[in-house]
């Protein structure tokens, strides 16, 4: 061996149907706390191969494509004759360019990074033409038993449909990854007979290296739950726990306090700044990021939300929104996309904000919508106020100057704006702009000729 460093492809296989998730969704996209499962193995081998590894994809094709794009290559193996016939496709694309091939199943998202690597180290330290991954279990799971003889050497992977009833006892599993002399494998793939059952299996390589007298080499994954492999969405429940559990020990170890941390689910894209709170039944997904000494929860989910320092919300659902500090939110509210609540600013009990700014120290204590809106600072929205933005037709805007007090059960008919320090009064339909510091009621609202045209709040 020479001192170049090596050069891997990684090749991950997923033709086969996944009958079993009985599921329209091909099961490498079936998603676990909100990425596909595949994806898992897209990061464990990042730092192993240079190039993207090569997806050999099958039943609903270009679905898997298009859904995991540019991430990964993609060979396609029809009909599917096994994971052997499998791994021929791959030739087609691969002969040539790399020295080790290492090839993994699709759907075991659990297996660590430090594993492909032990694996790979494993291999190119031992100098094998052939290093599996094995698992000592005493359920077997169906996997495939490893045969060794009595001096200890591998000499093959028995499948379970194949395998004696004294095989059957073996308690050492086939996990999967598969690390391969490239040059090895390409030949040795040509030697792979059809199985009993019409398939080439990639396992009856480990039989052909062992009889050649090829080095043959394990390494074992002393971690099970790494082994989970997902065949049904009992497996799928299984591993989602897993990956629950590392992310929530993740942010734990972090200083974030999870009053159950099984009832929270944070997808792998979300940060968390110290002292923050989450109570039961929190979910923060997609490019979500929350601040330091927040408290969310119970019942928050947050897609796509920026949250700054020391916010609080309470039974809440919020979508591409932003919070920026102290900002204090529900019980029972909804934020839709592009809506941003500057600091200080208070949203009681059922409120619905669209595409609007909240300016710092905005009340809205109850039961309103606001949308498309621009509120200014200080503002108090009183209890059902409404913009009105929606005619049938078009979307309008609604202005809000700085200090202004909207009264209980306000409507406001966009376009229309309402100038600083006015005032509106309880029921006011309001279809035309308010000029700063005046008062209007009634239905249609008009001015209030008090005498106090200027009302200057505190
Ligand atoms: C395989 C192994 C078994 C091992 C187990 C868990 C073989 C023959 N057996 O069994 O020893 O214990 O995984 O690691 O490999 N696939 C294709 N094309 C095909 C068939 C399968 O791409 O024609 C893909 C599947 O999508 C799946 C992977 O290969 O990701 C493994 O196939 P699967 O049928 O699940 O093999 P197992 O029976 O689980
Ligand atoms: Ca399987």
């Amino acid at each position: 061996m020479n001192n170049k460093k090596p050069k891997i492809d990684v090749v991950i296989l997923a033709a086969g149907m996944g009958t079993r998730m009985k599921s329209a969704l091909p099961k490498v996209l079936h998603p676990l706390l909100g990425k596909p499962m595949v994806e898992y193995i897209f990061d464990a081998v990042r730092d192993i191969c240079a190039d993207p590894p090569l997806v050999v994809v099958g039943n609903r094709a270009d679905l898997v494509k298009n859904t995991l794009g540019d991430q990964a290559r993609y060979v396609l193996q029809e009909p599917q004759l096994g994971t052997a016939h499998a791994v021929m496709q791959a030739r087609e694309v691969l002969r040539g360019t790399s020295d080790i091939v290492l090839v993994a199943n699709s759907d075991f998202p659990l297996i660590k990074a430090e594993t492909y690597q032990l694996l790979v180290q494993t291999h190119q330290r031992e100098q094998n033409k052939v290093t599996i991954s094995t698992v000592v279990a005493e359920e077997p799971r169906g996997f495939g038993r490893i045969v060794r003889d009595e001096s200890g050497r591998v000499t093959g992977i028995v499948e379970e449909k194949a395998a004696t009833p004294e095989q059957l006892k073996i308690k050492e599993l086939n996990s999967n990854p598969y690390c391969f002399d490239a040059t090895w494998l390409w030949d040795a793939l040509d030697r792979v007979e059809k199985s009993a059952v019409g398939e080439y299996y990639l396992t009856d390589l480990i039989a052909i290296a062992s009889k050649e007298g090829q080095p043959v080499g394990t390494i074992e994954i002393e971690d099970h739950q790494e082994s989970i492999g997902i065949n049904n969405r009992i497996h799928l429940a299984e591993a989602t726990k897993v990956i629950q559990q590392r992310i929530n020990g993740k942010w734990m170890l972090e200083g974030v306090t999870m009053v159950d941390p099984d009832k929270v689910f944070i997808e792998d894209t979300v940060t968390l700044g110290r002292d923050t709170v989450l109570f039961p039944e929190v979910y923060l997904r997609g490019k979500s990021s929350v601040g330091e000494d927040c408290q969310l929860g119970p019942s928050v989910i947050l897609q796509d939300t920026t949250i700054g320092d020391r916010c609080k919300v309470l039974f809440a659902m919020l979508e591409s929104a932003r919070l920026e500090n102290d900002v204090d939110m529900g019980p029972f509210g909804h934020l839709r996309r592009g809506a941003h609540l500057d600091d200080h600013v208070h949203m009681g009990n059922f409120g619905e904000i669209k595409n609007s700014y909240l300016a710092p120290d905005v009340k809205m204590g109850h039961f309103s919508y606001i949308g498309d809106a621009h509120i200014g600072k200080n503002v108090n929205i009183g209890a059902g106020t409404i913009t009105c933005n929606f005619d049938g037709e078009g979307k309008y805007n609604t202005e809000i100057g700085e200090n202004a007090f909207i009264g209980s059960d306000t409507m406001l008919v966009a376009p229309v704006k309402i100038g600083k320090n006015a005032k509106t009064g309880a029921g006011a339909v309001v279809t035309h702009d308010v000029p700063d510091g005046t008062v209007v009621v009634g239905v249609p609202a008009k001015q209030l000729l008090t005498g106090r045209k200027k009302e200057q709040n505190g």
